[in-house]
């Protein structure tokens, strides 16, 4: 194969020398390789205009297309969405109907030399705030004993994205945040958990709050009132009662219960206990008093373990007991650790002269161990035309004295039921003649006695011997 070289693309040819396999801006013959896309969930403001990104380079430029939940997606004929000059970008502008465009994309990249694929995009809208959250509805008033456990619930909108919730009280003279103890608190679910009710915790309108970090934007929902019966003088909360209540739980319920993390998410462990007087929770997992390491975070009173990265030592059984001069209560929770697919080792793009040999690696590690699937420009490479001298054998695609057929961009995908990875890689055959790059017949001055460089550029596949 003959490549012409431009004078303006030598000084990038030149970087390549002796780094053949870094793919460089101005080769001459280049498949494209994406170099930018949007996030496989990709949230946007439906208000707006909703982008969705993907950039590629190779040469020649290369020219893009989309797949939208699994078919072609015709962009020129939907006249709320544009592509970008030069890219794959999209620009959807839906005012009335921006419902319609969640779904799942995904972009290629195309040049006489191949295929690179962007991974799926599923694009999602913010919840709309424009509409209340919380129907506003007449909420009754919560009737309650004294010394008994009360639940008010939140149920957030789930977002996405996901709230962050508080409550408020306006049994003072203005609203308040609930002041959070080890008898009333917060759960996990945005739900606000009494242990046991006090007098002083009636006539407060209650109100659940919840933040969405996009705009900063807060709904309340509509107050509760929480009323108490009438003073009983064998109410459980008199301090001189002989009555108390043994403990029981709130969240979890029963005696078991079971989660599923997966690796590097955040795991959050809860109990929260009903009962008179206040419970006192405690941990232990796997039968052994908690070891709480820097990695955990215990808060809410005890009453929760934070772990903001999980990792597979933080399989197995948490048992949280409630405990107070009554009785206790146990419930353990079973921890199974999972992992989506990792990489330990990506395929990198390689620029091969003809009958050189070549490998392209994908490795990849997840529980369970993901499964290595191969791609030949987007096509699955059982059915590609078959070439003998490539070879699929597990996490690698080896290549025995390639020619210019062998020219594509290869896909791995790295799954398990938890994600999957998705690599490109080009095996890029090139022949190109030694040569030497820069100026001819330069005139060096120097000064006697100083150090003096005599640089020499030069390019070739296979990569010259360079002799003085
Ligand atoms: C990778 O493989 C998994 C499992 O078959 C699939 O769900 C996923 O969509 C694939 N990813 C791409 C980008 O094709
Ligand atoms: C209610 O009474 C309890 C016990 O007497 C006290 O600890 C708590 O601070 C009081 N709460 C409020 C909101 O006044």
């Amino acid at each position: 194969m003959g490549t012409l070289v431009k004078p303006a693309l030598l000084l990038l040819l030149w970087q390549s020398v002796g780094a053949l396999n870094v793919p460089l801006e101005g080769e001459p013959i280049q498949p494209p390789t994406i170099i930018k896309q949007s996030l496989k969930e990709h949230i946007v403001d439906p208000k707006g205009t909703m982008v969705i990104e993907c950039e590629a380079k190779g040469n020649p430029h290369p020219i893009f297309s989309w797949r939208r939940n699994g078919k072609y997606f015709n962009v020129a004929r939907d006249s709320q969405v544009s592509m970008r000059r030069r890219s794959g970008t999209l620009d959807i502008y839906a005012r009335n109907n921006p419902e319609k465009y969640e779904a799942e994309y995904q972009c290629i990249a195309s040049n006489e030399y191949g295929s690179a694929y962007s991974h799926k995009i599923i694009l999602q809208l913010y919840s709309k705030f424009g509409t209340p959250v919380w129907p506003r509805e007449i909420v009754e008033p919560v009737v309650v004993s004294a010394g008994l456990p009360l639940v008010l619930s939140c149920d957030p909108p789930p977002g996405p994205p996901k709230p962050e919730t508080y409550w408020m009280s306006s049994s003072f003279p203005t609203m308040q945040p609930v002041r959070q103890d080890r008898r009333v608190s917060m759960g996990v679910n945005g739900d606000l958990y009494f242990s046991n009710v006090l007098f002083n915790d009636s006539a407060a309108d209650y109100c659940c709050n919840a933040r969405f970090p996009f705009k900063n934007v807060i709904q309340q929902k509509m107050p509760v009132v929480v009323k108490l019966h009438p003073f009983n003088p064998k109410s459980l909360s008199l301090p001189s009662s002989p009555f108390g209540a043994a403990p029981t739980w709130l969240s979890p319920t029963g005696s078991s219960s079971s989660m599923l993390v997966l690796q590097g998410e955040e795991l959050l462990l809860e109990c929260i206990a009903a009962g008179m007087p206040t419970p006192h929770i405690s941990w232990t997992k796997d039968g052994e008093d908690l070891q709480v390491t820097s990695r955990m975070k215990v808060k809410n009173f005890n009453k929760m373990i934070q772990i903001p990265k999980a990792s597979f030592e933080d399989a197995g059984d948490y048992t949280c007991t409630a405990t107070n001069k009554i009785g206790y209560t146990e419930h353990t929770i079973t921890v199974r650790v999972k992992a989506a697919p990792f990489w330990l080792e990506k395929p990198t793009n390689l620029i091969l002269a003809p009958e050189e040999n070549g490998r392209l690696v994908c490795r990849a590690d997840g529980a369970p161990r993901p499964t290595i699937s191969w791609f030949i420009n987007g096509e699955p490479i059982e059915t590609a035309t078959a070439q003998p001298n490539r070879q699929v054998s597990g996490e690698t695609l080896i290549f025995r004295g390639v020619t210019t057929e062998n020219t594509a961009v290869y896909q791995c995908n790295a799954s398990n039921q938890y994600g999957y990875l998705l690599a490109n890689a080009f095996i890029n055959v090139l022949h190109a003649t030694p040569r030497i790059l820069g100026p001819r017949n330069e005139f060096f001055k120097v000064t006697e006695g100083s150090r003096t460089f005599f640089d020499c550029q030069y390019f070739g596949s296979p990569v010259p011997e360079l002799r003085w």
